[in-house]
């Protein structure tokens, strides 16, 4: 799977500017429409395969975590009706972002565009054809499971930590996998992070590792802190924080993992799930310190760790509502929703000290199956002043209508398996000092006044 996938928004604006060419050029010629031949239908060869390759290919292939390859022609003509139906619903590519409402620039942007999708659906219903074989593409670049992906942009990782093996059983409950290793010797002094990556080993470790975290704790100042050195979730990659931006860890503590695997239909023994760290040079200080993805609850209307008061009666919709006031000013890099299988909407808005509310991010097509972060474009991150109170709600469908519900007729309650529920959101947090934040605030500013010149 690919983590990181560069934006294709010049792209998306090149195919707009083509389309009012497009239009303009059949209004012109209007008076001569007789003579010209009905607008043909997209073909595989020439408008659908570009798409499939750039847009589904990193998951749909043999080795990728889609269930089907999607790189020929014939996988693609046997899946059109299907294809046709997940990009209609924005359902595929996994972007689940309500796309009307809140900051729309993120830096993994894997969306389709309204173009792409008529082309899909223009082909599927003209019956799917072929066109000119001469006209594909060359097969794209497939990533290999086995590297870290963010090895691409960083080189190798400063070091490498690995997890106690676990045999998951072909078929069982979910598996929870706790444990605490030492962490000694690894690095000789405090250090800033500048990205991590967590993930099963491959191939068949990266299927059966549902979502995971290994954070490095310590003790400071007589309480324990501690900063997450991989965070994994299907759908999302490794957390390189932004230019300037670093998370301090220090020599020694101890690992904590805390990993969730969900049995295949395939034994895997011996799995070890592995963490890479890439650091910023040695005597390097960072403008900014990141605390890394944290976790935020909308329930009890705090930070209460557990979701105790979560109840949800049988046959309904029911929200919950969090918040969280700031008592620094904070700059958000990233957005990751999490619930189970009755969630369906979660959203973090922020209510400024001056009463206005504004949405950053929503996401209205929540599928537990994926874990995907929203990791915003950096000059439009959510830069926040002290005082401002996040508010987090998020919406259980426990009817039938929820495609993905086990049994409406359940009461639902907090809990760990995927048939209870959670209601939190993880947050890529970097705290600011008061002069970081007038700095940044006034840097917005002008780039806005440029921008509107
Ligand atoms: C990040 C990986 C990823 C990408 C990118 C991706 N898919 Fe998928 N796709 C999956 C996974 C995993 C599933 C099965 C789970 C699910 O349905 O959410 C799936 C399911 C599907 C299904 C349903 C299969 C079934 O059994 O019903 C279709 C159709 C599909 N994808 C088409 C596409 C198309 C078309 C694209 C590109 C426009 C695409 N996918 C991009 C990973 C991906």
């Amino acid at each position: 799977m690919k983590s990181r996938i560069p934006v294709r928004a010049s792209r998306g604006l090149a195919v707009g500017a083509l389309m009012l060419l497009f239009l303009l050029g059949s209004w012109n010629a209007s008076a001569v429409e007789a003579q010209t031949p009905p607008e043909a239908s997209p073909t595989f060869a020439e408008h659908v395969a570009p798409i499939l390759y750039e847009s589904c290919a990193t998951c749909h292939q043999p080795n990728g975590i889609g269930p089907m390859p999607l790189l020929s022609y014939d996988d693609a003509r046997r899946w059109a009706p299907r294809i046709k139906r997940k990009v209609q619903s924005r359902a595929m590519p996994p972007w689940h972002l309500d796309q009307t409402i809140g900051i729309q620039a993120y830096k993994n942007d894997i969306s389709l565009s309204d173009s792409e999708i008529n082309a899909i659906v223009r082909w599927v219903d003209a019956g799917a054809p072929e066109g000119d074989p001469a006209k594909l593409p060359s097969l794209p670049e497939l990533p290999d499971g086995s590297e870290w992906q963010l090895a691409k942009e960083l080189g190798p990782p400063d070091f490498v930590i690995e997890a106690p093996p676990l045999t998951v059983p072909a078929n069982d409950q979910d598996q929870w996998w706790v444990q605490t290793t030492p962490f000694e010797g690894v690095i000789d002094e405090p250090r800033y992070v500048k990205a991590t990556e967590l993930k099963g080993s491959y191939p068949l470790g990266v299927r059966v590792l549902h979502h995971g975290h290994v954070t490095l704790g310590w003790q400071q100042e007589g309480r324990r802190v501690s900063r997450p050195l991989g965070r994994q979730g299907i759908g999302k990659g490794g957390d390189l924080f932004p230019d300037n931006t670093g998370m301090l860890i220090q020599p020694s503590g101890s690992l904590n993992w805390n990993l969730h695997y969900f049995p295949i239909d395939e034994e895997v023994v011996d799995e070890r799930s592995t963490a890479a760290v890439w650091l910023h040079p040695k005597g390097y200080v960072p403008e900014y310190e990141t605390i890394g993805e944290q976790r935020f609850t909308a329930d009890r209307g705090g930070d209460m760790p557990w979701a105790g008061d979560i109840a949800i009666p049988p046959h309904s919709i029911k929200v919950q509502q969090g918040t969280h006031v700031l008592k620094r000013p904070a700059l958000i890099q990233s957005f990751r929703p999490h619930m189970h299988m009755r969630g369906r909407e979660q959203s973090v808005e922020a209510i400024y000290p001056d009463g206005r509310r504004e949405m950053l991010a929503k996401v209205d097509k929540y599928n537990h199956f994926w874990q995907i972060s929203y990791e915003f474009e950096d000059d439009k991150a959510p830069l926040l002043p002290t005082g401002t109170v996040l508010l987090i709600t998020t919406l259980w469908d426990n009817t039938a209508d929820n495609p993905v519900n086990p049994d409406p007729r359940q009461w639902v309650v907090f809990g760990q398996r995927g048939v209870d529920e959670m209601s939190h959101v993880w947050l890529g947090m970097t705290y600011l000092t008061e002069e970081q934040f007038k700095r940044l605030s006034a840097e917005r500013n002008r780039m806005a006044a440029r921008d509107d010149r």
